[in-house]
């Protein structure tokens, strides 16, 4: 059976976690949050003692991870590894930092490839990213590039941190994400593009239920 993958990629606040979930919800289609694995390497590479110059500990590191997805009873999600509850480290914005800093290391995007692809289970799969459409999930028939101004970004994640209980100010949310954005378009391998076959959704001003019903009717256009 032929397994539908949509990918949805985009640059750090664009609410791809947020419709990625609600699309994959709505479908009964697997997730794939791919910006964790990168995040999860670069929590275990410090837990580790691991250096970021470290090419082929990084690599090792991310090809090793010993990491499960699951959801409490209230359907909240959990990410342990190792064996250990990490879910809050994961969420922090230094670990987003250092994830970006990984990710731009070309052996340890390979070392993650066959992990990501592996998600690919029947009915289908809602990859979130920054490179799903254009390299992981290449022949995906539908991808979607989410963006939204850098202002709006900014203002979405302060929220969903300071929900999370973490301390961060608005000033240093839109430089810390102004610097990552910078760098994962500007990195030399699996930058931060559209596919050419992507199709851009704008999700600035539109609400989150808006935004899961335009993908939603491209889904069924297909
Ligand atoms: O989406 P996120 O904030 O969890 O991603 C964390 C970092 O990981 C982001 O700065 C870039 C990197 N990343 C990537 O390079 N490729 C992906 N497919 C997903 C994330």
């Amino acid at each position: 059976m032929a397994v539908t993958v949509i990918t949805i990629d985009g640059p750090s606040g664009s609410g791809k976690g947020t419709i990625a979930r609600r699309v994959a919800d709505a479908l009964g289609y697997h997730l794939l949050d791919s910006g964790a694995l990168y995040r999860l390497t670069a929590i275990s590479a410090v837990k580790r003692g691991v250096a970021f110059d470290d090419v082929e500990g990084l690599a090792a590191v991310a090809h090793d991870l010993d990491v499960e997805f699951a959801s409490n009873e209230d359907g909240d999600e959990r990410i342990w590894l190792d064996g250990i509850d990490v879910t809050h480290d994961v969420r922090k914005e230094t670990t987003g930092t250092n994830a970006s800093k990984v990710a731009a290391i070309p052996e340890v995007r390979s070392a993650l490839i066959d992990r990501q692809r592996a998600f690919q289970r029947a009915p289908g799969l809602v990859a979130d990213g920054r490179d799903m459409g254009t390299q992981v999930f290449t022949s995906a028939p539908l991808k979607i590039f989410l963006t939204a101004s850098a202002e709006e970004r900014a203002r979405r994640r302060h929220k969903q941190l300071k929900d999370k209980g973490m301390d961060v100010s608005l000033a240093a949310l839109s430089r810390d994400i102004e610097v990552r954005d910078q760098r994962d378009s500007e990195r030399s391998v699996a930058p931060l593009k559209p596919a050419e076959d992507a199709r851009i959704l704008d999700s600035s001003g539109k609400s989150i239920e808006a935004v899961t019903q335009t993908v939603l009717d491209w889904v069924a256009e297909l």
